[in-house]
């Protein structure tokens, strides 16, 4: 059976003592056990990310992980302010965020450079999130399938044939214009893109590859919506932006799975 997962994108925010207060006050409300097939995974920036993993500690093996937000397509070597899959590895990282549309769009990574950065992680026994999503502009025009089926096909597929044993991606569907607008997609908006994106896989990988891979939603989810999301059957769980830099917000999330 797949996995559940809520993940929390803290993006550029938190400072080492921020984050510590965060995550301890999170952790003290997740009643663990609860859910035995839920993964819960913190993906704070770099500098708090060696902090975060050690607090977390032995709650692995209660399902609670760290996340990078981002790493570099190369191993290593004269790539000034930039991260490695290792480095993040090292840090206590077991996933690793990539293809965020804030990427996309800010720092102009395409489709290509994803796919590398895809291909580095798995290398280093990180869990790729890998995000996709349309834009408001490419939804009204109808085009948000098509948009989603060449971020995947482009991105990621060119990654499946090769997973090193035991790991698999996660896919985040957010569209764009829901992330950080307080704007979300409705149950059967995200339902529908979901259940595409699963068939996709189905298509080329088969139905068992497409039954394994967890598809999160992100963009504006909150303790209120949360819920009907998380129940319709191809949405497995959440990754937070906003909501999950509010520890009563994120536990409220965390519960409604
Ligand atoms: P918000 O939850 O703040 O809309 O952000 C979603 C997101 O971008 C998570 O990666």
């Amino acid at each position: 059976m797949r996995k559940k997962i809520i993940a929390g994108n803290w993006k550029m925010n938190n400072s080492p003592e921020d984050s510590k207060n965060l995550v301890r006050d999170t952790m003290r409300n997740i009643s663990f056990g609860k859910e035995k097939n839920l993964n819960v995974i913190f993906c704070p920036p770099f500098t708090s990310l060696s902090l975060v993993s050690e607090i977390i500690g032995h709650h692995k093996e209660n399902g609670v992980f760290t996340g990078g937000q981002n790493c570099h397509w190369e191993e290593r070597g004269a790539f000034t302010g930039e991260i490695s899959a290792s480095m993040l590895k090292s840090s206590g990282a077991d996933y690793v965020i990539l293809g965020h549309s804030e990427r996309r769009q800010y720092f102009n990574e395409t489709d290509e450079i994803i796919s590398k950065k895809i291909k580095v992680a798995l290398k280093n026994h990180l869990i790729p999130v890998f995000c996709c999503g349309e834009k408001l502009l490419e939804r009204k025009d109808h085009r948000h399938f098509e948009i989603v089926e060449k971020q995947i096909s482009l991105g990621l597929f060119p990654n499946f044939s090769e997973l090193p044993e035991g790991i698999f991606p996660v896919i985040a569907y957010e569209p764009v214009w829901a992330i950080g607008t307080g704007e979300t997609a409705t149950p059967n908006q995200a339902q529908e893109m979901h259940f595409f994106i699963r068939s996709l896989i189905a298509k080329k990988f088969g139905n068992g590859k497409a039954a394994s891979v967890s598809i999160l939603y992100g963009g504006s989810c909150n303790p209120k919506n949360s819920g009907e999301l998380f129940i319709q059957p191809d949405i497995d769980g959440g990754l937070i932006g906003g909501a999950s830099l509010k520890p009563e917000e994120f536990i409220g999330i965390i519960n409604s799975i």
